[in-house]
């Protein structure tokens, strides 16, 4: 082994495909370099760590600690970040002008961007987000000091210049003439940095922001690139009919007929999908992000999680920042629950989703809906080591326990009343993290 080399002794829980998960008692993962090379169960108490692991360095978790793979916010929007817990008295389309779109226009301001940014980032490190999929605000010189941000503090992220050629402020929109070139030059200006923890993703806001023609040009120049995409969908009654309204079909269609339905396209919400939207985005292998928080707080809905899993649609978590008021996928996975358990009130035979469960949409799941399932997501040989270090005994925390807990309840105690406080380690790509 080399002087890269380290290894994690300890409690691990991992999460698999299938919603499943694997728990090591007395587990070790070995990383070199950005690499998990091993993981498994020593043999017994006795097993002689010297000879098995030899010179490298031992990172040994405490009894009330537990390794998880890192958190993936498959849906946030940075430039939102200080419009966290303001409108919820609104709803979705009324918060968009009274709120949201008037906070955005700010960023044409550097030095409001690079403060709001660089909070959001390590907020979300904090929470334990090792990857994040953000949308950022319209304009490309504010998106670059995100990447920044992102750069800066090692988080690995697709980032998201937001596209929209129509919305009710005349200084928040891009013209006809200029979008396309916009998103080009971002895109150019991400892929030079030559970060590969770092890619752009085409960001057509929602149905309503741009026509369809405009639509079409952004799903060619993803597919010429093949470049990632995310955009809203169904989040809303009165969206939907609009869309409908505007369009005169299936909102899913709308967005295939313009090419933006694809294995690397993250579509958020989608409460309101018909079986029909269903078919096609099963279909077209498409990701659906989950954000429960912003479902319950701008009152949006409840979004049917099993329903969307039974049809073998990829489903991760997202914050929707500032849809929904924390940027922690703990708390969107405590959401998750919550909504699923509310689901099951409502209708017939209906078994709401478990934390284990959850954990899986909040890290392989996010993978997978990222398409980035080959190189993050859990803890895998030749996967990139993304990691959390989970503590449930951090005094002054809400969970602050004394006891000696099983792998899966230090997991659940953490889902259910955690918080920030209690990731005391991240790890992105083998590096560790001092934010
Ligand atoms: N639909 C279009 N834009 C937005 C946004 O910023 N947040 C949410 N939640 N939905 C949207
Ligand atoms: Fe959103």
């Amino acid at each position: 082994m080399t002087g890269l080399d380290k290894v994690f002794i300890g409690k691990i829980v991992n999460s698999l495909s299938g919603l499943k998960v694997e728990v090591f008692e007395r587990g070790y993962v070995t990383v070199r370099g950005r690499q998990i090379i091993d993981i498994g169960n020593l043999a017994d108490k006795c097993e002689c760590l010297d000879k098995k692991f030899g010179n490298v360095e031992r990172i040994q978790l405490k009894n009330s600690q537990i390794l998880i793979p890192g958190f993936v916010d498959t849906h946030i929007h940075a430039p939102q970040y200080p419009n966290c817990g303001l409108g919820y008295d609104k709803t979705l389309l009324d918060w968009l002008d009274a709120y949201t779109y008037k906070l955005e226009r700010v960023y044409r301001d550097s030095k409001f961007s690079k403060d709001v940014f660089d909070k959001v980032v390590k907020k979300c490190l904090d929470h334990g987000t090792t990857t994040a999929c953000y949308y950022g605000p319209l304009f490309n010189s504010a998106n670059v000091i995100l990447t920044d941000s992102v750069e800066k503090y090692g988080q690995r992220a697709l980032i998201g210049k937001v596209t929209m050629t129509q919305s009710p402020y005349p200084d928040y929109v891009e013209g006809e003439e200029e979008f396309m070139k916009n998103i080009t030059e971002f895109v150019r200006h991400v892929l030079s940095r030559q970060n590969d923890l770092i890619q752009p993703i085409i960001t057509p806001r929602f149905a309503l922001s741009l026509n369809s023609s405009q639509m079409r040009q952004l799903g060619d120049l993803a597919e010429s690139q093949n470049l990632h995409i995310q955009t809203h969908i169904a989040e809303n009654k009165d969206e939907i009919r609009m869309v409908q309204e505007t369009y005169n079909k299936p909102y899913a269609r709308v967005y295939d007929d313009a090419k933006l339905l694809t294995n690397k396209t993250v579509l958020a919400h989608g409460i309101y999908l018909t079986d029909e939207d269903l078919d096609l985005i099963a279909e077209r292998n498409t990701g659906i992000s989950h954000c429960p928080d912003s479902n319950t707080c701008l009152k949006s809905g409840l979004c049917d999680v099993k329903r969307l899993l039974e049809r073998g649609i990829k489903v991760g978590l997202g914050s929707d920042v500032s849809g929904g008021p924390v940027p922690s996928i703990r708390q969107a996975m405590k959401s998750a629950l919550d909504t699923s358990v509310h689901l099951s009130f409502i209708k017939d035979n209906y078994e709401p989703l478990t934390y284990d469960q959850v954990f899986c949409l909040a890290t392989i799941g996010g993978a997978e809906v990222l398409h980035m399932q080959e190189k993050i997501g859990n803890f895998a040989v030749n996967k990139e080591f993304d990691a959390l270090i989970v503590d449930v005994d951090v005094e002054s925390c809400q969970v602050d326990d004394v006891l000696d807990r099983t792998p899966l309840e230090i997991l659940q105690k953490f889902v259910y009343c955690g918080d920030d406080r209690n990731v005391v380690g991240i790890y992105v790509a083998g590096r560790k993290g001092s934010f």
